[in-house]
């Protein structure tokens, strides 16, 4: 029982850590994110909840945060852009992968090869939920 607890925390921690290297901790978006969308409750979306705690595994908050420009646009403004556009998922998906400048503005986005399809939408379906109007 009690090596089973330990495991538990040795596991919790790992998960925290395992944005590696980010030096803004994904606590403050979370809290920006809840307070923008006016109230609405994304805490009990399944989409959300998995990729909030996703995004804090992979590479994207080193050059996006919720509500502001960093290298590449706040995902609040990606949101607005594709809210309604049925193909948005698939789109951006597929864009996270391949990397690509152009739509806002002349810096490239990195292509993420290794992140599946998949995961590649849950991201995404994420950065859709964090939309304000
Ligand atoms: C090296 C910096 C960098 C990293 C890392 C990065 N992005 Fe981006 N991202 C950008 C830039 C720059 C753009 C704007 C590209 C353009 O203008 O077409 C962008 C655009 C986007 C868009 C909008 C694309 C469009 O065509 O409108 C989404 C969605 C997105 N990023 C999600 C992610 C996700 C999810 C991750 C993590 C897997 C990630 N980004 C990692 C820099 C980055």
């Amino acid at each position: 029982m009690k090596k089973y607890l330990v495991l538990v925390a040795l596991t919790g921690v790992l998960a925290a850590c395992g944005g590696g290297g980010g030096e803004k901790k994904e606590g403050d978006s979370t809290t920006t994110t809840t307070a923008s969308t006016g109230g609405a409750d994304l805490s009990s979306n399944p989409d959300y909840v998995k990729g909030v705690d996703m995004i804090q595994r992979y590479d994207c908050l080193t050059c996006h945060e919720v509500a502001t420009k960093k290298i590449g646009p706040a995902y609040q403004e990606v949101a607005n852009k594709y809210a309604g556009v049925d193909t948005a998922v698939d789109y951006l998906a597929k864009k996270v992968i391949a990397g690509g400048s152009g739509v806002w503005g002349a810096i490239p986005m990195g292509a993420h090869p290794n992140l599946s399809l998949d995961s590649a939408k849950a991201l995404v379906k994420y950065v859709l939920l964090l939309k304000t109007k």
